[in-house]
């Protein structure tokens, strides 16, 4: 190109037109296909030219330029907000028992008597995504969808285009609150969802499973008014962060809702009795198929605010509130070969290879067969006509075996005691705390079996470990498979090796990987480099350590140093360090044992060793710090009279605290109701601090 000094007019404007035309089929793409063809720098380049171009030439600017048109920057995918208030999820009720059994748990836990009336906020489960708006003195200011519950997608543009969203709460003459978020589903009429499936497939492009799914392909959409034209809409049921609650229920809340604007369940409704609540169910069960969106089941929350705020919150979800499905979907069909999987921690889990079948919907291939023990119980055969059922999201289930239908050749399946992938033995381990045989059977090949190794890794970048963008199990098993990571530090030395003079297997060159999809995992991997200790601790795949308990031991140890250096202790301090994990609340001896185990692995402290090389792992951030109990370790004995021990709990544990079961030096308190026993004569002992349940309360300024 020549000089941009000593071009004409005419020549911008052919060059201008040229460079326009480039980057729009550069974002179309990006955006769209989601399948670059050139690197962000490359792409960075000709958008300089053009603005340059235009700086120069002011006339050649026109609204349909793509530095003007909105989406055009290449972002990376969506910003990120984070959430002030956590999104959580709910627990699931499966039958009208579990649900009186939530009843009775609110109860013990507010210390209700049997007569106060306990009246519940039912609302139709709607079947899509959860987001978050947030309004400033009335004007929606920004939308993010879940992601982790911490941190979730900035999608305000999108949202900006969902049908029934106020852009502005309508005050009514009133006052609106400074701030306050509103929580609630984004979903797609089934309507919609027919119509816009059909113009899908008309102009040959990829047609939707359910409404769900559509959706959520819509309000991904990194081009808005996409989004806008998919007629997404919204139903408003929770709140985030709000300078003020407007009323003292669940219902009133829901009511402002509607005055402000809002599109609010009319299924919805308050039951003053347990008994009334499953009635609710009943009748919107009934309906269900009526409706013009979907539901797959009823929530019920506590409808009064003062409860809900003192049931608060256990792991991921409130105490307050319950979820009951529907009950599943059923099928017939014929179980065509029975395949062995092997799991993260080695446990051989058999599915069946169905016909394929329709269930509610979807088309179903797969059952769970769960364990050795289930195939035996339910004398499950290849070749058997079995019926089969589905719940929601979760992998199909086979509840029988059509006996009838039994081909006369069939034989009782033959359950390997080798590892189908590395051929190590497969045993089923003794459980320590009760002395029983597992059900599970396990390869006993630890990470020289393929299928662990490769289950470890998908893990560690599943959704709540590291997550990262780009990174899925699909391409760790080509890593894998190529030698390219086989543990996870070869994640993060991805990018040197890749750029190492003389490497000719670059990235780039496979199959479905475009420069810019390369460049873009590189920084996703980067932007993984120090991760929160609990992400890290759950991501390390040890048996039992679910997100919960990955919490426990991060708030307990706080860093990982400390987490590591005790429990690779030896000799005498090796018993103490595992006593001090068993205390702490929640960690029972499965818990402690698989920890132990973990660090006890020579394989595993080399593979920390190498990762710890890579990347840093933050200190835990106890919630609410400034508060005076917080880092410190508490025990509770005798009997509470002030709140019930759960709720004292939760409490402590809300302001920072960590909660034990049992007295040792490194107690700070110990709280002595009524009737205190040895654990009170032991604190006195070592000179803990004792207080009574009043001065506690009083300490804690609850
Ligand atoms: S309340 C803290 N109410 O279900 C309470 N959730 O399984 C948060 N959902 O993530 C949720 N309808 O996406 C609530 N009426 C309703 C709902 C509802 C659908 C979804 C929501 C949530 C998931 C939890």
């Amino acid at each position: 190109m020549k000089e941009l000094s000593s071009l004409s007019l005419e020549e911008a404007k052919v060059n201008h037109q040229r460079l326009a035309e480039e980057l729009r089929a550069h974002d179309e793409r990006y955006y769209l296909e989601d399948e670059p063809t050139i690197s962000d720098a490359e792409y960075d380049e000709l958008r300089r030219q053009i603005l340059e171009l235009e700086k120069r030439f002011p006339e050649l600017v026109q609204p349909d330029s793509p530095t003007q048109t909105v989406g055009a920057t290449p972002t990376k995918g969506f910003g990120k907000v984070q959430h002030r208030v956590a999104m959580l999820s709910l627990d699931n009720a499966f039958n009208s028992k579990e649900l009186q059994e939530f009843e009775i748990r609110v109860r013990r836990f507010l210390g209700l008597t049997g007569d106060e009336e306990v009246a519940f906020f039912a609302e139709p489960k709607i079947d899509g995504l959860s987001a978050s708006l947030r309004y400033e003195k009335g004007a929606f200011i920004q939308g993010a969808t879940r992601g982790d519950g911490q941190v979730g997608e900035d999608i305000t543009e999108n949202l900006k285009g969902v049908v029934d969203l106020p852009l502005k709460l309508n005050a009514n003459g009133q006052d609106v609150p400074d701030v306050f978020e509103v929580r609630g589903e984004v979903y797609m009429s089934d309507r919609d969802f027919l119509a816009l499936n059909e113009a899908q497939a008309e102009i040959g492009a990829k047609t939707f499973a359910n409404p769900r799914n559509a959706a959520a392909g819509s309000l991904r959409q990194l081009d808005s008014s996409i989004t806008a034209s998919r007629n997404l809409r919204f139903f408003a049921y929770a709140w985030g962060e709000v300078s003020e609650v407007p009323g003292k229920t669940q219902s009133d809340v829901l009511k402002q809702f509607k005055n402000w604007g809002f599109s609010v369940n009319d299924l919805s409704r308050v039951c003053s009795t347990m008994a009334d609540a499953i009635g609710a169910f009943k009748e919107i069960e009934e309906l269900r198929a009526s409706l013009d969106y979907d539901i797959d089941g009823v929530v019920f929350k506590v409808n009064r605010l003062d409860w809900q705020e003192r049931l608060g919150f256990v792991s991921r979800s409130p105490r307050w509130a319950i979820a009951h499905k529907f009950p599943a979907e059923k099928a017939t069909t014929v179980i065509q070969d029975i395949e062995i999987q092997v799991g993260r921690t080695g446990a051989l889990t058999p599915v069946a290879r169905l016909q394929p079948v329709t269930v509610g919907g979807v088309v179903v291939s797969n059952a769970t067969l769960h364990n050795e023990e289930e195939i035996e119980r339910k004398d499950i055969r290849i070749g058997d006509t079995v019926r089969i059922q589905r719940a929601g999201d979760v992998i199909p289930q086979v509840i029988e075996v059509v006996l009838d239908k039994r081909p006369s050749s069939s034989t009782p399946f033959d359950f390997p005691t080798v590892c189908p992938v590395c051929g190590s033995h497969a045993v089923k381990e003794l459980n320590a705390a009760t002395g029983k045989e597992d059900v599970v059977r396990r390869c006993t090949g630890g990470l020289i079996c393929r299928a662990q190794a490769v289950e470890r890794l998908k893990h560690f970048v599943s959704r709540n470990a590291l997550d990262i963008d780009g990174l899925g199990a699909k391409q760790i098993e080509a890593f894998y498979e190529d030698g390219l990571v086989t543990q996870p530090a070869d994640i993060f030395t991805l990018e040197k090796r890749d750029s190492a003079p003389g490497n000719l297997t670059r990235l780039k060159n496979r199959e479905g990987f475009g420069e810019k999809a390369v460049s873009n995992l590189f920084q996703a991997i980067d932007d993984r480099r120090n991760i929160d200790l609990d992400r890290f601790i759950y991501a390390l795949g040890i048996r039992h350590i679910g997100q919960g308990n990955a919490r426990l031991l991060a708030r307990n140890y706080l860093t990982f140093d400390a987490l590591r250096e005790a429990l690779t202790r030896t000799g005498e301090d090796a018993g103490k360090a595992y006593l001090e994990l068993l205390g702490i609340d929640g960690i029972g001896e499965a818990v402690a044992d698989a920890v132990r185990e973990f660090f006890n692995e020579e394989k595993n402290q080399e593979m920390l060793d190498a990762l710890l090389d890579e990347v840093s792992i933050l200190e835990f951030e106890a919630p609410q710090n400034d508060s005076p109990i917080a880092g410190k370790t508490v025990v509770f004995t005798g009997s509470l009279e002030l709140m019930t021990r759960a709720e004292m709990k939760a409490k402590a544990e809300g302001l920072g605290a960590k909660v034990s079961g049992s007295i040792s030096a490194k107690t700070d308190y110990l709280v002595a109701g009524a009737k205190a026993g040895s654990k009170l004569k032991k604190a006195e002992g070592l000179g803990v601090k004792v207080l009574s349940e009043q001065e506690w309360v009083d300490l804690i300024g609850s």
